[in-house]
């Protein structure tokens, strides 16, 4: 115990030394799922599924709206600064033109899109599959600007981070009779880690060598989760969280079977479950006031295009809380999720 605690120690020098020098730890940073994710993507879509409009971004920089559902950074914003870059993957979608912006990875994310198609059909959002088609035309275009060798040790030396699976849940499974009446939770999950797999194998047919991949989040304790399922109750609901709990096991096992059949690969998973469940349900140990509303708004449902300016009830500083709407945590809560991210991660760069 003493000694890995140690080796992680040296590890964390070894970074910061070489983010101190200006340089990233890793190539590039290549970043596909939902809306806990997304950086603008939706921008350009015929979706409901939005948030390039304020007060989303009015804590980023300078005060703008980007798409990205948050008041300020996403954990993955800041896990980019962590590994060194001084600027984000950019949204593919937004991109007019791609060229040398691809160099450093780009973010394929899609809010509403999830590992199960039709969720992302859903909410007209992009697909996994498609973000992967995304993907493949980026590594043709790095091709074209770095050369095929270049680009070879950009793909293979990259890392790719994957966040999906609670719009499958929340924003499909527990509202969709189509769904709940016919699969059980865990029958649904199975459904999704199939999904998982295949994508984990393509990404790997693609290049892909160092990908991290988020656990599912305590989604009973979302406060939207909380005020459509909770019975009236303020807390976190356990029926959603045991699902949660159940589908990250399974997400475990396939990813330690995917680790021993395919050659060469890194396959780590981020746990943002426990980080994040302590955040909710000890908020003051970890410097926040509340965590059961949201800022924006009502702090109990709104999301998306429900969480707007004209949100009666937005809360003016939003460092205390939780979370910022009714399914995504705060930057503050990023901040706390991303040190937990680069500890987990670790062995992607070592
Ligand atoms: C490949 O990378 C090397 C080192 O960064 C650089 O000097 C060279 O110009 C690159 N090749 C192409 C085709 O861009
Ligand atoms: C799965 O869980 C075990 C035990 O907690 C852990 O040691 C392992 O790293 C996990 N596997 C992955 C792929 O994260
Ligand atoms: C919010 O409050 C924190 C802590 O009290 C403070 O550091 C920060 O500047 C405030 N932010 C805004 C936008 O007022």
């Amino acid at each position: 115990m003493v000694h890995s605690s140690h080796f992680l120690a040296s590890l964390l020098l070894v970074v910061l030394f070489n983010v101190a020098k200006g340089q990233p730890l890793v190539p590039a940073l290549f970043i596909f799922g939902d809306s806990v994710v997304d950086v603008g993507n939706n921008n350009q879509l015929p979706t409901i599924v939005k948030s390039n409009f304020l007060p989303y971004g009015r804590d980023f920089q300078n005060h703008q709206p980007t798409g990205r559902f948050c008041n300020g950074k996403l954990a993955t914003d800041l896990t980019a600064e962590n590994l060194g870059f001084t600027s984000y993957p950019p949204a593919y979608m937004n991109l007019k033109t791609k060229g040398n912006n691809l160099l450093n990875g780009a973010n394929f994310a899609s809010g509403a899109s999830g590992y199960y198609e039709p969720t992302a059909k859903l909410y007209h959002a992009i697909p996994l599959s498609q973000q992967l088609e995304h993907y493949k035309e980026s590594q043709n275009i790095l091709v074209g600007v770095a050369g095929k060798s270049n680009a070879s040790s950009i793909i293979s030396g990259a890392i790719y981070l994957i966040s999906a699976g609670s719009s499958d849940f929340v924003q499909n499974y527990y509202i969709n009779p189509l769904l709940y009446k016919v699969y059980t939770a865990d029958q649904f999950s199975d459904i999704l880690i199939q999904c998982y797999a295949s994508f984990i194998q393509n990404l790997y047919g693609l290049g892909a060598r160092r990908i991290g991949v988020t656990t599912l989040a305590p989604v009973g304790c979302l406060p939207a989760a909380i005020t459509l399922f909770g019975h009236d109750s303020n807390q976190c609901v356990a029926r959603l969280n045991n699902d949660a709990v159940n589908f990250n096991r399974k997400l475990n096992t396939t990813s330690q079977s995917l680790q021993k059949s395919l050659p060469g690969l890194k396959l780590v998973l981020l746990d943002i479950y426990q980080p994040l469940y302590d955040l909710v349900t000890k908020p003051s140990e970890n410097g926040f006031a509340e965590a059961r509303r949201a800022c924006c708004g009502t702090g109990l449902l709104e999301t998306s295009i429900l969480c707007n300016q004209k949100s009666i009830g937005t809360c003016a500083n939003a460092s205390e809380y939780v979370f910022w709407d009714g399914f995504h945590p705060s930057e503050a809560a990023n901040q706390v999720l991303a040190g937990d991210l680069i500890a987990a991660g670790i062995s992607l760069i070592s």
